[in-house]
């Protein structure tokens, strides 16, 4: 994917969270953001989905050449139906089974029928091996499969980018693993992600670009390599430090 980001901010009231946030990536498959709590992570992941606005550099964000379009709310309801979003905490309908939790966006926000959707999600279920999953409830399922089930839905969809926020925070280490195997798949299928994650080492191993952002700016962006093994920066350094150490 091409990305880039003119002079981007973003203020809650008072609170400076974004500053002057710029990303120039010609052609990166995958951007992942790492960086101390708070930093911003989740809030520029937020506005690059179309889910945020920023107060500044609404014109500046451009994705594979299109520009998002902030002030009009149906070109950003349009851009926020052609990403797939799997946040931390799952998002699924507590009361729908796995199933209906795949087929309601396909059928309510992207126009297929009841029939067309049961066929979609199961090919998406199935793909992550959940098709024996697919009539429990979120509750009777692990949060390794739930997780799944999230991603299931993000792709059912056709997107032609993924946002993963934490995807695998709440998981205990061997579902960690399942969750990741299924992203490093989907980046093997040669699809476009922007993923925030404190998983170091799939970070250095998926990431085309590794940004870091600390007190709502980036600190360092560079190839993942680089970033891992020569970091420039005395924040960056000390974030690695601090997070290689255990
Ligand atoms: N809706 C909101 N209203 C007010 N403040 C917010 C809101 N969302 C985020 N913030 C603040 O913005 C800052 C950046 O938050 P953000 O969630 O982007 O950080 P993060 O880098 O994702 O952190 P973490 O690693 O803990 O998830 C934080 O200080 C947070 O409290
Ligand atoms: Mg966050």
């Amino acid at each position: 994917m091409q990305l880039s980001v003119k002079s981007l901010s973003k203020s809650f009231g008072a609170h400076r969270v974004l500053q002057d946030i710029s990303i120039d990536l010609p052609k990166v498959q995958g951007l992942v953001l790492i960086g101390p709590s708070g930093g911003g992570k989740s809030t520029l992941l937020r506005i690059l989905a179309g889910l945020e606005y920023p107060d500044a550099g609404c014109g500046g964000v451009v994705f594979n050449g299109k520009q998002i379009d902030f002030e009009h709310e149906d070109a950003l309801v349009a851009h926020r139906r052609r990403v797939g979003t799997v946040f931390q905490a799952y998002n699924l309908f507590p009361h729908f089974t796995a199933l209906q939790n795949v087929t309601l966006p396909l059928v309510q926000v992207h126009g297929h029928s009841p029939a067309d959707a049961d066929v979609i999600a199961m090919e998406s279920l199935q793909r992550f091996q959940l098709e024996a999953h697919a009539r429990k409830k979120p509750a009777e399922l692990s949060g390794g499969q739930r997780q799944r089930v999230a991603i299931a839905r993000a792709i059912a969809i056709k997107p032609s980018l993924l946002f993963f926020d934490e995807p695998t925070s709440a998981l205990d280490p061997e579902m960690t693993g399942e969750v990741l195997e299924v992203i490093e798949e989907l980046k093997d299928e040669g699809r476009d992600f922007v993923l925030v994650t404190h998983e170091m080492g799939f970070a250095r191993r998926v990431a085309g670009e590794v940004a870091l952002l600390a007190d709502g700016r980036i600190v360092e962006s560079a190839p993942a390599a680089q970033v891992f093994e020569n970091p420039q920066n005395e924040v960056t350094k000390r974030f690695l430090a601090k997070i290689l150490k255990y």
